[in-house]
């Protein structure tokens, strides 16, 4: 596959989903700007590729990404495609229920990516050329137990880019949205139940890479798994909450 960039800025790119993007377009010759806050993992996976270039960054701090951008864009010329890949996972209980992980991850999830968004945008509308995806999840389709503060701030993030891609469309800016399933990656390690169509990171990456080439506006995997999600989508509130009682919780 001939990919149609020449330099890629990735946040989230230290592990997971991100970093292995960055390791399988690295690999075909595309310079890839990587970013997250663990600036030891970023060198160590640049020092094992020359085309990944570490930025290290807190993407919640809306500064940080602006200057950031600048410094990528001045060493290594204008970005074609702009991969916001940093996000976080905690389960809510209603055992201990408080603002606190609701905080992280608006601030992480949705603030983090508003603020890349924020900072590319000006430079790609008036080049009316470039590329702007970002990670969401099938978790965002519907409200699911445990999910309380992660599945909002991925359907905001299915919302943000279903409001933004009709004018950016005009701008000459492609507009994309990442869905995936369960990926295994440190994210989801920490699940202490069984995933469904658990997916390996490679081929995630992989797909994610093949749907931006295509300059698909959704790119969800697996397909099994998000034609399910998308029915149940569809239930009605009685039917759909009657499944997750007896699919999720059981009871
Ligand atoms: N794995 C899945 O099953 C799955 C499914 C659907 C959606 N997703 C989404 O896919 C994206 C990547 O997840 P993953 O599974 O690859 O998880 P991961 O391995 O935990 O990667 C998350 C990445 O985000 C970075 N990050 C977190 N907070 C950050 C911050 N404040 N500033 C900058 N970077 C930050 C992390 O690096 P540092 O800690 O070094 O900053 C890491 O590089 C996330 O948005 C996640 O919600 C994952």
């Amino acid at each position: 596959m001939t990919l149609p960039w020449r330099v890629v800025w990735i946040t989230g790119a230290s592990t997971g989903i991100g970093a292995e993007v960055a390791r399988q377009l690295a690999a075909q010759g595309i310079t890839v700007a990587i970013s997250a806050r663990s600036a030891d993992k970023l060198a160590v996976a640049a020092s094992g590729h020359g085309n990944l270039k570490p930025y290290p960054l807190d993407v919640t701090d809306a500064e940080a990404v602006t200057a950031t951008f600048s410094a990528i864009e001045r060493d290594l010329g204008p970005v074609d495609l702009v991969l916001a890949a940093a996000g976080t996972y905690a389960p809510v209980s209603l055992e201990d229920f408080s603002p606190r992980p609701f905080r992280i991850m608006y601030e992480t999830n949705v603030l983090g990516v508003v603020n890349v968004l924020s900072a590319v945008l000006p430079a790609l509308r008036r080049r009316r050329k470039g590329h702007v995806a970002w990670i969401a999840s099938v978790a965002g389709y519907r409200g699911l137990p445990k999910a309380a503060a992660y599945g909002p701030t991925k359907a905001a993030l299915i919302n943000l880019a279903e409001s933004l891609k009709p004018e950016l469309d005009g701008d000459g800016v492609t507009v994309s949205i990442i869905n995936p399933g369960f990926v295994k990656t440190p994210l989801t390690a920490q699940n202490d139940f069984e995933m469904p169509f658990l997916m390996e990171v490679d081929e995630a990456a992989r797909r994610t890479i093949a749907g931006l080439a295509a300059g698909k506006f959704e790119v969800a995997y697996p397909g099994r798994f998000v034609a399910i999600l998308k029915f149940a989508r569809l239930l009605p509130y009685r039917i759909y909450f009657a499944l997750i009682r007896s699919a999720v919780l059981k009871r």
